[in-house]
């Protein structure tokens, strides 16, 4: 089709050599990096924390109105520039390049220990395919494990090297290779195990019998129990920080995909792809897990919070007849896939901004942040033996080193870049800078209104209000 050719517009750069094939391989990618152990554990707990129902409700809202607008200007200023976070922000406006450099260190902190929770993940896929499933289930099993100084690193450095292989392969042989491969047969996985987990049933001794039905009832219904104003907010900022790390936007993570693909791909089309896979693998990993733990535990056991997959979900697996080996084996397999491309695309920015400052070749860059990155792992590792520490939080917890370095990348940093990044986008280069690059080649923007409204107004006001609670400054 002749309005489908891509044309060369003035101000659009030319393309790096190396990107995507095509559109399939761009969204598998970008699917592969928003889908991780976002969706799969911290999904789940928020739905079974925040009302259930209502917390979904709030989510789907979210994703399309704040989820669509980031995602969607961070892969059209990668796409349009050619370039990485650092040296693209540089070239949408000089004096804010210092946004560039802020962005491009979320992914420099998150790498610190986003091999950690792979390794934690790794090691489950040995407990189960050495038939240890009852090991797992034991109340201390999680904790010896984090807290064993060997055991932790070892783990966590395999798969930092698994990460660290896929990166040095480049971007179509590496990362578009692996993610074709994974993300398919990860979905595959999800919904025949969210379909199992549905047809469970148990009566506990006290015989009260529960079934998949009833969990799936709970999970999806809306709860407005004890709801007030305050509650309600904290719901919205919940979901609202969900959908960032979710989406892997406000971190270059995206800009740096969409620098990678060309010009005749429909980006529009491709970002509603991207965030129905990402929803759509949230709601299902909800529908999966949300069940079998009431089945097994009760409404009480849906109370575990981030120990959800780590601790009760062992445990459910135990409590199955013969499969729960199987089962487990499958859940934590399919969870190391959404993981590992997680993973890669962090790595991946780094290097390729690393690649594009120093100008130096991709295989010399992965080899030399590898190594600095299985050390980061190993000392973030020793955060829960040797570096043990207990530091509060401003949101009242207390934290160890993984979760500074996540409270820092992702609750503080992370509003912060948004609301500067849609003030930019807003107010100095103006919205239709984003537009052109959607519609080149004569493709459709459905909701450019929409977006025009969000990045303007909405984007830049709701960030500054969830920047204000992250850093504990405002208290709702
Ligand atoms: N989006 C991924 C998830 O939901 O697990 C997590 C993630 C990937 C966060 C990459 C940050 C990142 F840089």
């Amino acid at each position: 089709m002749a309005e489908h050719t891509p044309q060369p517009t003035k101000g659009h750069h030319s393309h790096k050599k190396h990107g995507f094939t095509g559109q399939v391989g761009f969204v598998m990618a970008a699917a592969g990096s928003a889908v991780g152990v976002g969706n799969l554990w911290r999904f789940p707990y928020l739905a079974a924390k925040d009302g259930g129902g209502l917390f979904i409700l709030i989510y789907l809202i979210l994703t399309f109105t704040f989820g669509f607008t980031l995602l969607t200007s961070d892969i059209a200023i990668g796409r349009r520039t050619g370039k990485n976070s650092i040296k693209a922000y540089a070239e949408m406006s000089p004096k804010w390049s210092f946004l560039g450099i802020l962005t491009f260190l979320v992914p420099v902190l998150i790498m610190t220990y986003y091999a950690v929770i792979g390794g934690w993940i790794t090691r489950y896929i040995v407990v189960y395919l050495t038939g240890q499933n009852q090991l797992a289930a034991q109340d201390s099993f999680f904790t010896d494990f984090i807290t064993s100084p060997g055991q932790s690193t070892l783990y966590a450095v395999i798969f930092m090297l698994l990460t660290a292989w896929i990166v040095f392969n480049g971007v179509e042989k590496g990362i578009e290779q692996c993610s074709k491969i994974l993300m398919p047969v990860m979905l595959v996985m999800i919904v025949a195990i969210a379909i199992f987990a549905l047809t469970l049933t148990h009566t506990d001794e006290a015989g009260v019998t529960r079934t998949g039905l009833q969990g799936l009832a709970v999970y999806l219904t809306p709860s407005f129990e004890g709801l007030t104003l305050k509650r309600f907010l904290q719901i919205l900022l919940d979901a609202m920080s969900q959908i960032f790390f979710s989406l892997s936007v406000s971190m270059g993570i995206m800009i740096t995909y969409g620098s990678y693909i060309k010009k005749d791909v429909d980006v529009n089309a491709s970002i509603h792809q991207i965030e129905f896979f990402d929803t759509g693998v949230a709601l299902l990993a909800g529908m999966m897990i949300i069940p079998s733990i009431f089945v097994f535990e009760g409404v009480e056991g849906m109370k575990a919070g981030p120990s959800l997959m780590f601790i009760s979900l062992p445990k459910v697996f135990a409590s199955m007849p013969n499969l729960g080996r199987f089962v487990g084996l499958a859940f934590f397999l399919m969870a190391a896939f959404a993981a590992l491309t997680s993973c890669v695309s962090v790595l991946e920015t780094i290097t390729a901004n690393c690649m594009e400052i120093f100008h130096v070749k991709r295989k010399p860059t992965t080899i030399v942040l590898t190594l600095v990155y299985t050390a980061a792992s190993v000392i973030i590792a020793l955060g829960y033996s040797k570096f043990y520490i207990e530091l509060p939080l401003p949101n009242g917890s207390i934290g160890q080193l993984l979760d500074l370095m996540d409270y820092i990348s992702n609750s503080f940093m992370m509003p912060f870049i948004s609301m500067l990044s849609a003030i930019l986008i807003g107010w100095v280069v103006g919205p239709d800078w984003i537009v052109e690059e959607v519609e080149h080649g004569g493709r459709r923007f459905g909701l450019k209104g929409l977006y025009r409204v969000m990045i303007k107004y909405v984007v830049p006001v709701i960030m500054f209000i969830l920047f204000l609670t992250s850093a504990g400054i405002l208290n709702i």
